[in-house]
């Protein structure tokens, strides 16, 4: 919903790197309708699929796309920034089921391992999840641009490597990017017998408040504090237990998300180049604010794959055992999203349905007070994870 800010914070950062003549946005159709007429030079469609459109602007009609949205709409969103047509083409193109239909590497969901998980699953502790979205919230800002931001990935790889110290199979690396400063985090329990094949567990590091992201206090104690702080208490679960997979783990925190997915998308473009063979992939962003009444967990249907939704269905019934239910982001939303455009199975479980979303994310009021206190609802997500985990990795 924020995108408009996290856009205009990347056609910014990216000048500083290499202005770029021209971006591909893509952009929903009932949004391109409505400001079309008021923009000041025409825009033609260059490609359209699910219900959206491809369109080249420079970067200060991308900014004037921006303003007109939010004066004219009154809302922020509804259109995604691409490097190339082809990237922009690709985003439309390749938005779940269809595409793994054709091409999936993988399909045994079955769930038997009740005499792990079960146990894992109930030793899932509220206030440890909480005590870390206290202590991610304590940087000023996560904003990958910034010293702040940089510090506060060393710190997730710090406290992941703490938990892991004592297993030889287990290692923790920064993830550095080329273009800005703040690196992303990949934890590794290497497979004992299909070590090739890789299931994924992530989350964004980094956080963003007002329209220039910048030094601005950003807590984002929700977006994304909370799936951070699920992850590690996922991590710290399967350390205790001595846990070893058949299959390589991995545990990602993803830098500079609010900006466009970037480091996501560095990470899964170079598993797709490197032909890894990742059988699944669960993002976990927003996990803490319960928005929506009747509903626990609220898995989105589109950028995703809609097998594995179904199998993170059946998990929450056999473990977690709350409500759950589907929504819809409308446009490539966090992370999970580059996973699906690189040709991979994504999930992702989230806190509320799209119409009861959490408004204070982005801004500064982004805090565990404001999202009820507790991490009660974040432990959920929690147990999910540790469930996909446990099933998918044997
Ligand atoms: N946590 C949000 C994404 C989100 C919003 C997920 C609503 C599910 C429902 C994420 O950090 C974010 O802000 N994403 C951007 C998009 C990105 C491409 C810059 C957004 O939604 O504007
Ligand atoms: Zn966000």
């Amino acid at each position: 919903m924020k995108k408009i800010i996290g856009l205009i914070a990347l056609s910014l950062s990216a000048a500083s790197f290499a202005a770029p003549e021209a971006q591909w946005l893509t952009v929903d159709n009932d949004v391109l309708a409505k400001i079309r007429p008021k923009l000041n030079k025409s825009v033609q469609t260059l490609f359209s699929a699910q219900g959206a459109s491809v369109v080249k602007l420079t970067p200060s009609e991308v900014e004037q796309l921006s303003e007109t949205i939010h004066n004219e709409l009154h809302r922020c969103g509804g259109f995604i920034s691409h490097e190339s047509f082809e990237e922009a083409q690709n985003a439309l193109s390749f938005q779940g089921d269809t595409y793994f239909a054709k091409s999936a590497i993988f399909s045994d969901y079955s769930i038997d391992q009740a005499s792990k998980v079960a146990p894992m699953v109930a030793q899932v502790e509220e206030p440890s999840i909480r005590s870390m979205i206290e202590k991610l919230a304590t940087f000023n800002t996560r904003y990958y641009k910034t010293e702040t931001g940089t510090k506060s990935s060393e710190f997730i790889r710090d406290t992941w490597a703490d938990l892991s110290k004592h297993r030889s199979d287990v290692k923790v690396e920064l993830y550095k990017h080329p273009s800005w400063p703040q690196a992303s985090i990949i934890m590794t329990i290497e497979g004992s017998e299909k070590s090739e094949e890789i299931v994924i567990l992530g989350g964004h590091a980094d956080s963003i408040a007002g329209m220039f992201g910048g030094s601005g206090r950003a807590p984002g104690a929700d977006d994304n504090a909370s799936g951070i702080a699920t992850i590690t208490e996922v991590i710290k679960i399967l350390m205790n237990n001595n846990y070893k997979p058949k299959r390589t783990v991995q545990f990602m925190g993803y830098a500079a998300e609010e900006v466009g997915l970037l480091g996501s998308k560095d990470i899964a473009a170079s598993y797709k180049a490197g032909n890894k063979k990742v059988v699944g992939v669960m993002q976990l962003d927003m996990t803490l604010f319960k928005g929506t009444a009747d509903k626990d967990i609220v898995m989105m249907a589109d950028f995703t794959n809609a097998a594995q939704n179904e199998f993170l269905g059946k998990l929450i019934d056999e473990y977690v055992k709350v409500s759950w239910g589907y929504s819809r982001c409308g446009y490539g939303c966090s992370d999970h999203a580059s996973w699906t455009a690189n040709g991979y199975p994504a999930s992702i479980p989230f806190e509320s349905a799209m119409e009861d979303l959490n408004h204070k994310i982005h801004t500064a009021n982004d805090t565990l007070q404001n999202s009820g206190g507790d991490a009660k609802h974040a432990a959920k997500f929690a147990k999910l994870a540790t469930a996909f985990i446990v099933e998918l990795a044997k």
